[in-house]
C-alpha cells in the first residue's frame, strides 16, 4: 500500500498555512490529502487555523473564539508570510469544503479542542461533512480524546485517529480503545515496531510533520499508513523515486 500523502496545513512551507493558497498549491503538486486545524469563532462558524490566538498568523490580536466570522475576515493571514499573499483571508470550512467538491482528495480535520474545547464542534463539522458528502474521505483527528468520543456518539462510523505527541500512554491499545482507526502521532516515535504491532491490532500509524526527504523515504520503507508534510511537492516526488527502487 502507498503511503498516503497529507499537505500538512496546506502546503504551508510554500504559502501561509490553512489559507486558499496553500491548498491550491498541495492539490496542484499532486498530495493525496489535505491536514488541516479546525476551531470555532464566537458565532460557531468553524474556521481553518492552528493557533487559538491570532497573533502569529494575522495582523491582528486576540483569540478566534472572541471574533465573529465577519469579524475574522477583515484580517489578513497572509501578508505575515509574504508579500505575495498581502489580503489573504481566514477560510471557512465550509468554504474549504466547497473548493473540494470536483476534487478527489482526502481530508483530514483536526479539532483543535485541546486548549479550548469548543461546545458543539463535533455536531457543527459532522452536519457539515453530511452536508456536502464528504465523510468517507474524511479522517477526524484530535488531540483531546473526548472529541473523538463526542464524534462517536454522533455517529460510529466517522473514522477518527488519535492524535498525540507525548508517549505517555501504551499509544496503539489507548487509540483502541478510544474506538480510533488511526494514531497521529511524531515522527520521532514513529518506528517499525510500531507499525507492525498497530497492524497486527488493525490500526494504521500515521507520522507528522515529515519534511525532509530522508525521513519521507523511512516512512515508505517502513509502510508508514500517511504522512504529513509541509512540502507535499517533495514528498510526492520521493515517493516516484520509492516506489522506482521497488521496481528495479
Ligand atoms: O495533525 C498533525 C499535526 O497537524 C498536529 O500538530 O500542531 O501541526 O496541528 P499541529
Ligand atoms: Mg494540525
Amino acid at each position: 500500500m502507498k503511503t498516503i500523502i497529507y499537505a500538512h496545513r496546506g502546503a504551508s512551507k510554500q504559502a501561509p498555512e490553512n489559507t486558499l493558497p496553500a491548498f491550491e498549491l498541495a492539490y496542484e503538486s499532486g498530495a493525496d490529502g489535505i491536514e488541516t486545524d479546525v476551531q470555532l469563532t464566537k458565532d460557531g462558524i468553524p474556521v481553518l487555523f492552528h493557533d487559538e490566538n491570532v497573533r502569529r498568523t494575522t495582523n491582528g490580536t486576540g483569540f478566534i473564539q472572541d471574533y465573529t466570522f465577519e469579524q475574522l475576515q477583515q484580517l489578513d493571514a497572509g501578508a505575515w508570510f509574504s508579500n505575495q499573499f498581502i489580503n489573504t483571508r481566514i477560510m471557512s470550512l465550509e468554504e474549504f469544503l466547497i473548493w473540494t467538491t470536483d476534487k478527489k482528495l482526502l481530508l483530514n480535520l483536526e479539532l483543535k479542542t485541546n486548549v479550548i474545547p469548543y461546545k458543539h464542534i463535533e455536531q457543527i463539522v459532522y452536519d457539515l461533512l453530511v452536508k456536502y458528502n464528504k465523510l468517507k474521505q474524511t479522517v477526524i483527528s484530535s488531540f483531546n480524546p473526548n472529541s473523538l468520543l463526542n464524534m462517536h456518539q454522533i455517529d460510529l462510523t466517522v473514522t477518527t485517529a488519535f492524535l498525540t505527541s507525548t508517549k505517555k500512554v501504551d499509544l496503539i491499545s489507548y487509540t483502541k480503545r478510544l474506538g480510533a482507526k488511526g494514531l497521529h502521532t511524531k515522527n520521532r516515535f514513529v518506528n517499525q515496531n510500531l507499525i507492525n504491532t498497530a497492524k497486527r491490532e488493525d490500526i494504521y500509524v500515521a507520522s507528522y510533520t515529515v519534511n525532509r526527504p530522508n525521513q519521507m523515504m523511512r516512512c515508505y520503507q517502513i509502510g508508514c499508513h500517511a504522512i504529513f508534510t509541509d512540502l507535499p511537492h517533495i514528498a510526492i516526488e520521493t515517493r516516484e523515486l520509492f516506489e522506482q527502487d521497488m521496481i528495479q
